[in-house]
């Protein structure tokens, strides 16, 4: 699910002349479908790759391509209209950017209606650049997308694969799904705050093998801390996301460790964390795990009926503390704050994030989640209903507030 931070939103979407110039009409329905109002601008040469009728029949609006539009050419309506729509703009997205076009902006040059646009806006701008990878990685286009940042843009970058050239190497345009978040971060308000912090963040169930075909498992599906691992790292910050089994793809610029039970992760956990100064135990980690794994199928007539189990250590207990921010998640179903708060104490914690199962949009199984927030200092705060992301952005800022009153940064 979208982060609801769209709804009502207007956006300008400019498109540049490059082969991933279709991928933006996926933009345009999804952000259509969240409830923002979309403008598309285009450039001539985007309008080479796509034609402007797909862009105005998915946005519903006309497409901006010339500087003086139609109406204005014949002198019945003229307008300011570039300034008219920046003002009332609350975020403008290029994507995908050229190197053309983001040399252009770079330096103030306002010759045709997308860079006249991005010259007088005032709401923020996400630029998602696109190209070969030579061109990208070319000392102009670095240069160029240096300055942007310093300016206060936000720039989501291109990732590394397979390119329209045949050619490997980073210029790709992210996934529709990763442009979104970025936009609904910079909506937010957020830019890149985390940089220079280290996260590592545990993600999904366990799952203890009784024999080769099953397991003892739970209904965790890893979208909370897959969640909290694309906030942060939007935000600036270096993460390690262990999961256990998830339908979700991270991003590929996380350091990702796939695990499937708890010793598995416990493993993975303790060297991750030894790096890192933040540890987020979103996983659903299974107590007890099968005392024998079989290595055949257990077959009806040889099993007695039930499975003797031992008891998995408790991950957080394993892991070295000092100096470090560690916070626990619990999901409860009764006594929810005084289990919480026993967690808080026992585990050593320096928060802990309730979810109460009582709570139809919040656990396991919903793209919305509604926690509390308690601190070892005493501290309680709420994060409404809302989608798991706007709650992973939530957390992160309670996490480095309390990071800040204990002189962490
Ligand atoms: N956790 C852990 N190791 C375990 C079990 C849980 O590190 N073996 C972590 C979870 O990742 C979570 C926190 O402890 O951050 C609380 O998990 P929860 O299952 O609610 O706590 P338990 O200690 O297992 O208590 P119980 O199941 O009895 O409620």
């Amino acid at each position: 699910m979208l982060p609801e931070v769209f709804s009502g939103k207007k956006i300008l979407l400019g498109v540049t002349g490059g082969i991933a110039a279709y991928k933006a009409c996926l933009l345009v329905r999804e952000l259509k479908k969240s409830g923002a109002e979309v403008h598309v601008i285009m450039t001539s040469s985007a309008a080479e790759f796509v034609a402007p009728l797909t862009f105005s029949a998915l946005s519903g609006n006309p497409v901006i391509i010339n500087i003086f539009p139609e109406n204005q050419k014949s002198g019945s309506s003229l307008g300011t209209w570039h300034i008219d729509l920046a003002l009332e703009a609350d975020l403008m997205i290029i994507a995908p950017a050229t190197v053309n076009t983001i040399a252009k902006i770079t330096y103030g040059i306002a010759d045709n209606a997308l860079t006249v646009l991005f010259s007088a806006m005032r709401s923020p701008v996400l630029i998602c650049p696109a190209a070969d990878m030579d061109m990208y990685n070319s000392p102009a286009s670095t240069e160029n997308l240096d300055t942007l940042e310093r300016r206060g843009y936000y720039i989501l970058p291109a990732e590394a694969g397979e390119l329209a050239s045949g050619l490997k190497g980073v210029g790709r345009l992210p996934e529709t799904e990763k442009i979104l978040e970025a936009a609904a971060s910079v909506l937010m308000g957020y830019k890149k705050d985390l940089t220079g912090t280290k996260l590592t963040i545990t993600a999904g169930p366990s799952y203890e093998d009784i024999d080769p075909v099953r397991f003892i498992g739970n209904r965790s599906t890893g979208l909370m801390g897959y969640s909290i691992a694309k906030a942060a790292w939007l935000r600036g910050a270096e993460v390690e996301l262990i999961s256990g089994p998830s339908v979700y793809t991270p991003y590929p610029e996380l350091k990702f460790t796939k695990v499937r039970s708890a010793l598995e992760m416990q493993k993975a956990l303790i060297e991750s964390s030894g790096r890192t100064e933040i540890t987020i135990m979103a996983a659903a980690v299974a107590d007890f795990r099968p005392a024998v794994v079989s290595d055949k199928k257990i077959k009806k007539e040889s099993s007695a009926g039930s499975i003797a189990l031992t008891e998995n250590p408790d991950l957080i207990a394993s892991i070295q503390k000092q100096g470090k921010t560690i916070v626990g998640f619990a999901l409860e179903t009764d006594n929810e704050e005084a289990n919480a708060l026993k967690k808080l104490s026992k585990k050593g914690l320096d928060m802990i994030v309730l979810n109460s199962l009582n709570d139809a949009g919040s656990g396991f199984e919903v793209p919305t989640n509604a926690v509390t927030v308690f601190t070892s200092d005493g501290g309680k705060k709420e994060i409404g209903r809302t989608s798991k992301f706007e709650v992973a952005n939530r957390l992160l800022d309670q996490i480095m507030d309390y990071r800040k009153s204990y002189g962490k940064s």
